[in-house]
């Protein structure tokens, strides 16, 4: 243990080059003295007797009831613990000092529910952040803004429910990053997905939070390397077919997440009962989905095609066995190359390259044998472009006969809403005219076109109906076949039809 107070003295001296050395020594013994006389408010420098144990480099001060950080910590502390201890603020000023050395700062068991934005500006150099089992609410912006260097960052345990979209943007060096057990509710994809991700991040954990929806088609495009860090489990996620395809094929592929933690990932079923129950059990009987089974890569003759090893580490050297343990090497008039980031291209595709692919992957530590079934159909894409020609007939078939359609409709005599003037002229019209302008006038003109062709056409039912008391079934049946179609459509045919008695007179030729 280093006495406190020679150690100011050495700095003093440092700082003070050009002072003889009676002065310096002068000096020296009156601080020295000062803190004799007042140990108590010590504020200048650290007093590692009373708040700390400083070993070194080391300022450790754990369990020591302090609620604020103390002041004078020396400027080449590399590691300060100051966990369990009853810390309620970080403020902007809780050093006064640059610690350009320090890289480790634990403030883990403290009361912590507020951090400045600029709590870190002064500790640029921090690679290890725990800031867990606190009371933190949100993330903000700016806080974590300076730790460029940050390496891991511990937050689970708090009470986070709102993070910022940039809140962690600037970590570029971010690998590690511990959410779990807080109230997060919307899932972070923004830190791992292609472009935004942070670049080096090769674990996330949120699991035990209140996320309900997770982007699945976003999660199964990522590299396995990604996933094979990416913790969700214990969430209150809706059950899904997807969510149980997903993690079947995680278990297939023997990711972390889902090997370690395979029975706490549970999903809450739909219905009022919200009962949740193992996503492995979702193949079984409380959802029957299809059971997972890897697929095959398909092609076409003539195609080129890459394969990919997508292995669970990263960095990994690769290489390939074709189908019937051939190895794919450099330079040979194989058709088959390995390229730069380790995937296979076969290019053009012959039929006789179906078959497993092997893929050996290595690193020091670790080492992955993927396997790749590869399907080649037996006739090219212009073979079966003959069903994709018909589907195109179709359509344009489809077009040309809406295009039709409307242009009956519009050229038409007397839509009343494309030639207000004449409306006017007739008593009849003018009701009809009133009645359209309550609807909204930002309407799309095809539905509105729709909407007319459909008055008309009620409009032989509900002649009939005034009659023959048709009507109340006819409108039954129109809503039973529109249950599926949306309220707003729906709103609008009804409107229609209460239209339809002031449209009998000029349009039930046109369209029945
Ligand atoms: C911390 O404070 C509590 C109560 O305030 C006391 O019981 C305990 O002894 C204190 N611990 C230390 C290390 O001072
Ligand atoms: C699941 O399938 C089984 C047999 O195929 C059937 O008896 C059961 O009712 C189905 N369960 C659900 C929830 O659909
Ligand atoms: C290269 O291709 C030709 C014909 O495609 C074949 O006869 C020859 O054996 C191949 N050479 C090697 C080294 O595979
Ligand atoms: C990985 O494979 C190489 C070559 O087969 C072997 O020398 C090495 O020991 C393996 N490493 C591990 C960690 O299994
Ligand atoms: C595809 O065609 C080749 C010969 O052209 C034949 O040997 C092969 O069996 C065919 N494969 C299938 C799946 O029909």
């Amino acid at each position: 243990m280093l006495l406190p107070s020679s150690r100011s003295g050495d700095h003093l001296l440092e700082t003070l080059p050009h002072w003889n050395k009676s002065q310096r020594w002068a000096i020296f013994l009156s601080l020295w003295l000062a803190f004799l006389w007042l140990p108590e408010t010590a504020g200048f420098t650290l007093n590692c007797h009373k708040m700390c144990i400083c070993a070194s480099n080391i300022v450790s001060c754990s369990k020591m009831n302090l609620s604020v950080v103390p002041t004078g910590l020396p400027h080449y502390t590399t590691v300060l613990d100051l966990s369990y201890n009853e810390i309620v603020l970080l403020r902007s000023e809780w050093t006064s000092v640059k610690l350009p050395n320090l890289h480790n700062l634990l403030l883990n068991h403290n009361n912590l529910h507020f951090l400045s934005s600029e709590a870190f500006t002064y500790v640029k150099h921090l690679r290890y952040l725990d800031l867990s089992s606190n009371k933190l609410q949100m993330l903000d912006e700016f806080t974590f803004e300076p730790l460029v260097n940050l390496e891991i960052l511990l937050l689970y345990n708090n009470q986070i429910s709102q993070i910022d979209r940039s809140a962690f943007i600037t970590m570029i060096n971010l690998q590690k990053l511990y959410l779990s057990q807080n109230m997060i509710s919307r899932f972070p994809m923004e830190l791992i997905k292609e472009r935004s991700r942070l670049e080096k991040l090769t674990l996330l954990d949120v699991s035990s939070n209140k996320i309900k929806v997770l982007p699945i088609d976003e999660l199964r495009t990522l590299p396995a390397w990604i996933k094979n860090g990416l913790y969700f489990h214990n969430n209150s996620l809706l059950c899904h077919c997807d969510l149980y395809t997903l993690l079947a094929h995680w278990e297939i592929r023997k990711l972390n997440p889902v090997l370690d933690f395979k029975d706490d990932h549970t999903c809450i079923l739909p219905g009022p009962q919200k009962t949740q129950v193992g996503v492995f059990d979702l193949s079984g009987e409380s959802m029957n989905c299809s059971t997972f089974k890897e697929e095959a890569e398909e092609t076409y003759l003539e195609q080129t095609v890459h394969l990919k090893c997508d292995t669970r580490r990263r960095n990994m050297v690769k290489t390939w066995m074709l189908p019937g343990n051939v190895l794919v090497s450099h330079g040979s008039n194989q058709s088959a190359t390995v390229e730069p980031d380790g995937n296979l291209k076969i290019s053009p595709v012959r039929s006789e390259d179906s078959g497993t692919y092997t893929c050996f992957a290595m690193s020091e530590n670790f080492n992955e044998t993927i396997y790749v079934v590869l399907k080649v159909h037996n006739f090219t894409m212009h073979g079966s472009g003959e069903t994709l020609n018909t589907a195109y007939t179709t359509l344009v078939g489809c077009l040309a006969s809406v295009v039709l359609v409307l242009m009956y409709l519009y050229l038409t005599p007397c839509r009343c809403f494309c030639c207000p003037n004449k409306g006017k002229t007739r008593g009849e019209d003018s009701i009809h005219s009133s009645m359209l302008s309550v609807t909204p006038t930002h309407e799309d003109p095809a539905l509105k076109a729709e909407l007319n062709r459909h008055v008309a056409f009620m409009d032989s039912k509900d002649s009939q109906g005034q009659n023959g008391k048709l009507n109340p079934n006819g409108d039954e049946d129109e809503d039973d076949q529109d249950a599926e179609a949306g309220s707003l459509m729906k709103g609008k045919r009804k409107k229609s039809v209460a239209e339809s008695i002031s449209s009998v007179f000029s349009d039930t030729p046109m369209v029945v």
